[in-house]
């Protein structure tokens, strides 16, 4: 059973191919467009997938050795993400799959991140989460803590309540100067600076919910005011900033999870999302399963930002249900279902 998966929610054109819920190609197409402007731009990104679809899907037909009358399904991003690049999927998956004359499959890109543990790369690639499990959901646009109870009955305990983890890091860097997008740039200078170099504020919310932006005011405030007295202290002390702020994000996320661990007593615990690729928030989890005795599961780099091999598999989940999708059916910029 072939299943091609489609992911254009933000600034990633990605297809992937499946056999029998077993990844056979998986293929992304980055836009460099978005680089000088410090973010993604919804026209610039939507205008790039229409580019990028028709080769991405092709090149990951012919990469995992199959012909497009072989498929059985297509499976698609219908959201939450940038209307104007999810409309380029979704219109693209609805129109190949009507006239192969097959089923296509909506999937939400938030359940696609968490279900990413479940991407098989051989036969006898066994080492996925049991139901059920907690998913640290951290990305450029949502911080959740996710108890999945199945693959379609996840139950949200708590999420940020302004801005998201990556958002805070991007902004950040940017207030910085670094560069976009921050994540990768501030994990590599951190990597050379000392963590407990500088302290910012961290938020107290009740219950499992996050919040991220009196971390960024506090951090862009104790800024201006060392550069009063140093023009060039961000040159000067770039890396021990970059290692306190990735330690202070680390830290606050991780708090809530171990809060979350301790109410439930579910140990099995999953990390998923652009952040995710952050070394200081594998260490995090790698130091909790010795520390706690939690089986973790990390995701293999390709598969922490959006990826089309993730729709695959929960497009996979949904066709053993039957669970498929109408023509009429309309992409989502936020979570309404
Ligand atoms: O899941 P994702 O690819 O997409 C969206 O949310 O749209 O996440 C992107 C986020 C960005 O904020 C980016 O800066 C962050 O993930 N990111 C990282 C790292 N790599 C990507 N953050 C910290 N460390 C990284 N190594």
């Amino acid at each position: 059973m072939y299943i091609l998966a489609i992911e254009s929610s933000c600034d990633d054109t990605s297809a992937a191919v499946l056999r029998d819920g077993v990844l056979l190609s998986n293929v992304t197409a980055n836009q460099k467009v978005h680089e000088e402007y410090g973010g993604v731009v919804p026209e610039l990104a939507s205008r790039a997938h229409q580019q990028n679809i028709v080769p991405v899907v092709d090149a990951a037909i012919k990469r995992a050795g199959i012909t497009k009358e072989e498929l059985n399904a297509v499976a698609f991003t219908r959201g939450p993400g940038l209307m104007g690049s999810l409309l380029v999927g979704v219109s693209f998956a609805k129109g190949f799959a009507r006239s192969l004359g097959i089923p296509m499959i909506d999937v939400n890109h938030l359940q696609g991140h968490v279900l990413a543990h479940f991407i098989k790369e051989s036969e006898d690639d066994n080492d996925q989460p049991t139901f059920p499990f907690l998913c640290l959901l951290v990305s450029g646009g949502n911080s959740q803590i996710v108890k999945v109870n199945s693959y379609k009955d996840m139950e949200i305990l708590g999420q940020t309540i302004d801005d998201a983890a990556g958002e805070a890091i991007d902004k950040c860097s940017k207030v910085m100067n670094l560069g976009y997008p921050g994540g990768p740039i501030i994990d590599k200078l951190a990597r050379q600076g000392n963590p407990d170099a500088y302290e910012f504020a961290k938020p107290d919310i009740a219950g499992y919910d996050y919040s991220f932006s009196g971390l960024k005011t506090s951090f862009l405030y104790h800024l201006r005011d060392w550069i009063k007295d140093d023009p060039d202290f961000i040159e000067h002390n770039k890396e021990d900033l970059a290692a306190s702020l990735e330690k202070t994000i680390v830290d606050i996320l991780m708090k809530k999870l171990r809060k979350a661990v301790k109410d439930t007593g579910i140990k099995q615990v999953a990390v998923a999302g652009g952040v995710s690729a952050n070394t200081g928030l594998r260490n995090a989890f790698r130091d909790h399963a010795k520390r706690y005795g939690w089986k973790i599961f990390i995701p293999k780099f390709s598969f922490t930002t959006d990826n089309a091999a993730m729709i695959g598999i929960t497009g996979y989940f949904k066709y053993q249900d039957k669970d498929f999708a109408t023509i009429d059916l309309p992409a989502y910029a936020r979570v309404t279902v």
